[in-house]
């Protein structure tokens, strides 16, 4: 299988997406699939570039037994190219990355949604949690499990095209 690279797209990158990073990054290990994917994350905004993910991330992961490491970053042109799939934690994420893929020219068909496999669906959105306390992490926690669980399981299936 030709290795897999997916990337992980939000406001900030200290809160969703490093978080989506690294819980992916758990399901790859624990299927032993680690040398088949790569997996990274990046945020529209550049307000946190350089940051460790913000303290609650961080005890949220450790609480559910999964490593976080990762410095926030902006996403660049090179990325929509160098990523088999860019997964926005939101619609407005998914919106940004589409005009930024317009004004730049680049490709636009491996733009999805975080939540597009979710079963139990009553938001397309991963809610931002930043302005949250540690129950709006604790839930989003489950939302990325669950959805990374389901993402993982349908590239497998049916591959990331
Ligand atoms: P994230 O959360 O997009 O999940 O990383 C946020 C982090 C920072 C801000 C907003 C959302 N902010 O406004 O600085």
């Amino acid at each position: 299988m030709e290795q897999v690279k997916i990337l992980f797209v939000c406001l900030g990158n200290i809160c969703r997406s490093p978080m989506a990073e690294a819980i992916m990054n758990k399901h790859i290990a624990d299927l032993g699939l680690s040398s088949n994917f790569r997996c990274d994350s990046a945020g529209t905004s550049n307000n946190h570039v350089g940051e460790n993910p913000d303290n609650r991330t961080i005890v949220t992961c450790k609480k559910n037994n999964i490593p976080i490491n990762h410095k926030a970053r902006q996403i660049n042109t090179s990325d929509y190219t160098k990523f088999d799939m860019l997964v926005a934690m939101d619609e407005s994420n998914f919106i940004y990355l589409n005009k930024f893929a317009a004004k730049n020219m680049l490709p636009v068909s491996h733009i999805k949604m975080m939540r597009e496999f979710d079963i139990d669906l009553k938001d397309i959105n991963v809610a931002d949690p930043w302005f949250g306390d540690l129950t709006d992490f604790d839930l989003c926690y489950e939302t990325l499990n669950r959805n990374c669980e389901l993402l993982l399981n349908n590239i497998l299936e049916n591959g990331h095209k």
